[in-house]
């Protein structure tokens, strides 16, 4: 059977390097992205790789989410891989107090509400298929070069509900997996293509997260770092 997998956030930066991975794999792609002529575009270039279709999908919108959870039940019910890669940083350079409530809240609702909702929504068919969820993530830990309240705040959930989950599956012997990959420092327009000597690819942080996924091992319940570390709270 073809194996699906579901990219949020496709049509740039890691995202779209993650579903070009997967396609070279042997996937069958779908592509997430919420304009339609973005992802279209997008969907075009990615199919010299292999078998992409395009998913419409706003993560902040709950309606959005659930339409694309109806759409991929009918259509891709094989679904046997989440990637939770949208996101957003927020302000980086505000201080934590500067934030208002609504700002804080959009930054919540991409980097974790809509994950959640999503991963909830897709949860029957990846037990179904022994499906794995996979998390783009970030360390949590606020550091002098990197105190970005509003994308370190967002995470920390969806990096707390990677382990909750991940034990939960355990406990009650769901054939399902989930885990949460933090690729370090990468050049995409989040960080206004930032560049230097620490910094990866986009293609380069395809590489390292999709290895994970294709290595073989349990990686259930781990927030693992880029240099293959786990993150211990
Ligand atoms: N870059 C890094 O250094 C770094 C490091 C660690 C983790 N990450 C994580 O990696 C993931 C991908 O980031 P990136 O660096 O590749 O950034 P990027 O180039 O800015 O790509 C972000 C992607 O998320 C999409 N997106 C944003 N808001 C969305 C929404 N409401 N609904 C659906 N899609 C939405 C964007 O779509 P549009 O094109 O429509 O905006 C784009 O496709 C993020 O979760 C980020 O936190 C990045």
């Amino acid at each position: 059977m073809t194996k699906t997998a579901f990219v949020t956030g496709a049509n740039k930066g890691i995202g779209y390097e993650i579903a070009k991975r997967l396609l070279e794999e042997g996937y069958r792609v779908l592509v997430g992205a919420r304009n339609q002529e973005r992802g279209e575009a997008a969907v075009a270039a990615l199919q010299a790789f292999g078998d992409a279709h395009l998913i419409v999908l706003d993560i902040a919108d709950l309606q959005s989410i659930d339409r694309a959870v109806a759409t991929i039940t009918n259509q891709y019910p094989e679904l046997s891989l989440l990637v939770n890669n949208a996101g957003i940083p927020g302000d980086m350079h505000k201080v934590g107090w500067e934030f208002d409530v609504e700002e804080l809240q959009a930054t919540h609702r991409v980097n974790f509400i809509g994950p959640f909702a999503l991963s909830k929504g897709l949860l029957p068919l990846l037990i179904a298929n022994k499906g794995t969820i996979q998390n783009i993530s970030i360390p949590i830990e606020p550091l002098p070069y990197f105190n970005t309240f509003a994308y370190t705040t967002s995470k920390a959930p969806l990096n707390v509900m990677t382990k909750s989950w991940g034990m939960s599956f355990e406990k009650e012997n769901l054939p399902v997996t989930i885990f949460a990959v933090m690729p370090g420092g990468v050049t995409t327009d989040l960080n206004g293509n930032m560049t230097g000597d620490f910094m990866k690819t986009p293609a380069q942080a395809a590489q390292l997260i999709v290895g994970f996924l294709l290595d073989g091992e349990n990686h259930n319940g781990q927030v693992i770092n880029y240099d293959g570390t786990l993150a211990v709270y």
